[in-house]
């Protein structure tokens, strides 16, 4: 895991190559098997390959879903808000958790948030998107995870530059 963190960065830019189906098959698998707060899995994933309906997502929001367009594959993270009070927690988990998997599968991955954010007319990003594609009102939409075959990918980072002053021993000081 710890050489599937050093070496994840996000990636924006795709080749215009498929994801093996099989490979597919292990990010739903992947979604599907992230933790979710007592076990109450309220998250749901939208898996969109149609190339016109990820140009429609790439610009639910002002800026940062540009890189949708050109991913393969996005998977719409959601959250049933009837089911459980940790959706946001439980979304975030699912997003991160497909990311990695993404990464130890060769692909590149990008997350775009999309709860609390706007399109250039003020509109909230997260009913753009419930529109696009159907979502009913008692889902919270988390994020969009953009996925593809990465046509450039930014360089690890070193391990000289983490914020070591971010880890607090014992207490905060
Ligand atoms: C909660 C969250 C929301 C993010 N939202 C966006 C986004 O909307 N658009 C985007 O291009 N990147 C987004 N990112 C990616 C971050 O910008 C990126 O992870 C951060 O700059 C660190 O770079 P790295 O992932 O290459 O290490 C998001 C990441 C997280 C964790």
């Amino acid at each position: 895991m710890i050489e599937i963190l050093r070496k994840r960065r996000s990636v924006r830019s795709f080749l215009p190559k498929n994801i093996e189906a099989e490979k597919l098959e292990i990010l739903k698998e992947a979604a599907l098997r992230a933790p979710t707060s007592r076990n109450i899995n309220p998250t749901e994933f939208i898996i969109v390959i149609n190339k016109s309906i990820l140009e429609k997502l790439s610009k639910v929001k002002a800026h940062g879903a540009e890189f949708l367009s050109k991913s393969n594959v996005a998977f719409v993270v959601i959250g049933n808000t009837d089911k459980s009070d940790t959706c946001i927690e439980d979304c975030s988990i699912a997003s991160i958790i497909i990311q990695l998997t993404a990464e130890s599968l060769g692909l590149g991955s990008c997350w775009a948030q999309i709860r609390l954010r706007y399109d250039e007319n003020k509109n909230l990003a997260e009913n753009n998107v419930r529109k696009i594609l159907n979502i009913p009102d008692n889902y919270l939409i988390e994020s969009i995870i953009g996925i593809g075959y990465p046509a450039s990918k930014p360089k690890p980072i070193d391990y000289s530059k983490l914020q070591q002053s971010r880890i607090h021993e014992e207490s905060f000081n």
